[in-house]
Order: structure tokens, then C-alpha cells, then sequence
């Protein structure tokens, strides 16, 4: 009887999972991005997350760079699938304790206050993929940046990997040629570099980011010498040696409004991290667009649309789900149905 029990439980299992794999590989295979893809199934998913991201930087302004920080995260460890914004597990350690994210990644409730009011409106639609992407145009937008249509219907991964997000996120220290040889993997060229590295036009850094190249730039023991001398004092004195790490800075000059100050830093050396300055003053070819960018905001705005479109599209062809909790993958793993 008992047996009879457990044999019944198992090949539900087995039924339920080559469902979930026959379902999910299906869904694989058919993610083709295009704008308007809810305009059927929740014709008010792109205001509902406005509405969010406007309410959110209310609170707090900076949210919205913090929430654009997220799709580069999301989209550079395995395409983008919201992979990032898995907790984790006693299986899994996903991607938010990872070298550049933790301590640093932020705003994860803003998501989930978007998630939250579209699964009140349209249930098991909306993927937090796309979620995403939604609020990183939206932050660039309602921070005074261009606006653009964004292609829409990723599903969310089902697992993450804290191990490819430390091998494949920069780290502050970088320099140009490096993120030209890093960006090209991702089929992103040197101008899709320097004007997504644009972004840094709003948001903070925190100080633990930068000491190296206040104090011992190199192993020199020298700071860098690509510094305005006055930007210099003006940050050491914000991060005096063995001082608080976790203080933050402005990474430009204007760190609530999305322009191109931020390129006009570069050009005066007053860049906050080392991967910003080194686009202007160690590598010629990408210098070349950081003049360009801080001449005409307009066509740095042109180039990084075209950036932030690229950049997602990255897709891992990997099976995914539009998960209900944008924390947790919605199907327990088969020990847990099994159990
Ligand atoms: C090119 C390589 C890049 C490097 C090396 C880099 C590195 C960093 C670092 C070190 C910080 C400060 C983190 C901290 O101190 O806690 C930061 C902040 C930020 N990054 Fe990047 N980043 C890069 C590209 C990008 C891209 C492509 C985007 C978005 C499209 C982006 C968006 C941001 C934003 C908005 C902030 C401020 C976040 C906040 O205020 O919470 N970054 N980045």
C-alpha cells in the first residue's frame, strides 16, 4: 500500500517536472523581444512600473540610478533574466553577494514594489526581466534623460550563478583596454562602452571603490596621477586613509540629472573611478567619444539608447518562467516535491 503510495507520488513528480521542462523549452525557444508585447495580455504594464519609478524617486532620488544599475548587473551575467535578483538558497548562491554587488546593488524593493502592482493587474504576465528593463529606461527618463521603446518578453532564469557574476562583472579598478576586450564579448563595441558608461552621469560610488586610486594607485603608493589636483583634495578629504569605506560620492557633477557632465568630468579629471578617467586618459580609442560626448549631450543620448537596446538583448537561450516572486523561482526543486 505504502509502496503503491510512493510509486503514485514519484511518477507525479516525474510528470510534473517533463511538464515543467516540455513548458519552459518551449517558452526558450520562442523569446523573440519586440516592443508592445504585453499590449494584449497588460496594456498598463509600462505606466504601472512609470508610476512606480516616479513614486520611488520621490522618496528617494537615488533610486533611480541604482535601479538602472540593475540592468547591466542582470544583463551581463547570462543575458538579461532577472538571475540577479534571485535570493539564495540553500541550493544556490546567487548573484547579490557576489564581488560587485554586494554591499553596493540596491533598490531590489523598488522591483518588487513594480512586480507587486502588476501581478494585482495582470497575474503571471509580466516577467521581472523585463520588469527591469522597464525601470532602467523609465530612471533615465524621468531623470531628464532620453526616453526610448524598449523590446519586451524575457523570462526570468531559473537558477543564478554568484561564481559567473564575480568572473564576469568589472571591477572599479578596470581600465579602458580592458572593458573594450570585456564589452566586445558582449558584442558591445567601444562607443556602446563609453556612452553606457555613461550611466555614471547619475548615482554614487562609495568610497571603498576609490581608495586604491586616492592612496595607492598601482602599488605605487602614490594617488592616481590623473586627478585634478582640487577633485583630489576635495575626495580625499571624503575618504581619508583607513576611513569609513561605505561613505559615498557623487560620480559626477550633477548626480541627480542624466547629461553629459559626466564626459565634461572626464575631460576635466574629475572622474570618480578609475574605469571612468582611464576612458579618457589612458586609451585613444575611447577618448575619442568622450570628446565627442562631452561636445553634444545629443549625441551622447543617441548612442546610449542604442547602448541600453543592445545590451538588452543579451539572452542566455537558457529555459526561464515568468516568476511570481521576483526573489524566488516558482516551482520547488524536485526534492522538494519529492520530500
Ligand atoms: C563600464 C564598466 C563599469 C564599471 C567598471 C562600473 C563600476 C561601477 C562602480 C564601481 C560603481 C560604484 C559602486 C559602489 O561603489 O558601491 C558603479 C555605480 C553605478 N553604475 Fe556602473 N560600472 C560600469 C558600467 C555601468 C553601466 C553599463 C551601467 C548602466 C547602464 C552602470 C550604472 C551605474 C550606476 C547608475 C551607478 C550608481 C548606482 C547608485 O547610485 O546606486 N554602470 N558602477
Amino acid at each position: 500500500m505504502m509502496s503503491a503510495f510512493f510509486i503514485s507520488l514519484l511518477h507525479i513528480s516525474f510528470f510534473l517536472l517533463f511538464q515543467k521542462t516540455a513548458i519552459t523549452a518551449a517558452a526558450a525557444a520562442a523569446t523573440q523581444l519586440r516592443p508592445g508585447f504585453y499590449a494584449e495580455t497588460c496594456p498598463a504594464a509600462e505606466s504601472i512600473v512609470r508610476d512606480v519609478m516616479a513614486k520611488t524617486m520621490k522618496r528617494e532620488i537615488r533610486n533611480a540610478a541604482s535601479v538602472m544599475r540593475l540592468q547591466f548587473h542582470d544583463c551581463f551575467v547570462n543575458g538579461c533574466d532577472a538571475s540577479l535578483l534571485l535570493d539564495d538558497t540553500p541550493d544556490m548562491l546567487g548573484e547579490k553577494l557576489s564581488l560587485s554587488n554586494i554591499n553596493s546593488l540596491r533598490s531590489y524593493e523598488v522591483i518588487d514594489g513594480a512586480k507587486a502592482a502588476l501581478e494585482q493587474a495582470c497575474p503571471g504576465v509580466v516577467s521581472c526581466a523585463d520588469i527591469i528593463i522597464m525601470a532602467a529606461r523609465d530612471a533615465v527618463v524621468l531623470s531628464g534623460g532620453p526616453n526610448w521603446e524598449v523590446k519586451l518578453g524575457r523570462l526570468d532564469s531559473l537558477t543564478a550563478s554568484q561564481e559567473d557574476a564575480n568572473r564576469i562583472m568589472p571591477s572599479p579598478r578596470s581600465n579602458a583596454s580592458y572593458l573594450i576586450d570585456l564589452f566586445s564579448q558582449f558584442n558591445l563595441s567601444v562607443q556602446d562602452l563609453v556612452a553606457l558608461s555613461g550611466s555614471h552621469s547619475i548615482g554614487n560610488g562609495r568610497c571603498f571603490s576609490i581608495v586604491f586610486r586616492l592612496y595607492n594607485q598601482s602599488g605605487t603608493g602614490r594617488p592616481d596621477p590623473a586627478m585634478d589636483p582640487e577633485y583630489r583634495e576635495k575626495l580625499d578629504r571624503l575618504c581619508p586613509l583607513g576611513g569609513d569605506g561605505n561613505v559615498t560620492g557623487d560620480l559626477d557633477a550633477t548626480p541627480y540629472v542624466f547629461d553629459n557632465q559626466y564626459f565634461k568630468d572626464l575631460v576635466s579629471l574629475r572622474g570618480f573611478l578609475n574605469s571612468d578617467q582611464t576612458l579618457f586618459s589612458l586609451d585613444a580609442r575611447t577618448r575619442e567619444y568622450v570628446q565627442h560626448f562631452s561636445r553634444d549631450q545629443e549625441v551622447f543620448f543617441a548612442a546610449f539608447v542604442e547602448g541600453m537596446i543592445k545590451m538588452g538583448d543579451l539572452q542566455s537561450g537558457r529555459p526561464g518562467e515568468v516568476r511570481k516572486n521576483c526573489r524566488k523561482v516558482n516551482s520547488p526543486p524536485l526534492h522538494a516535491l519529492l520530500k
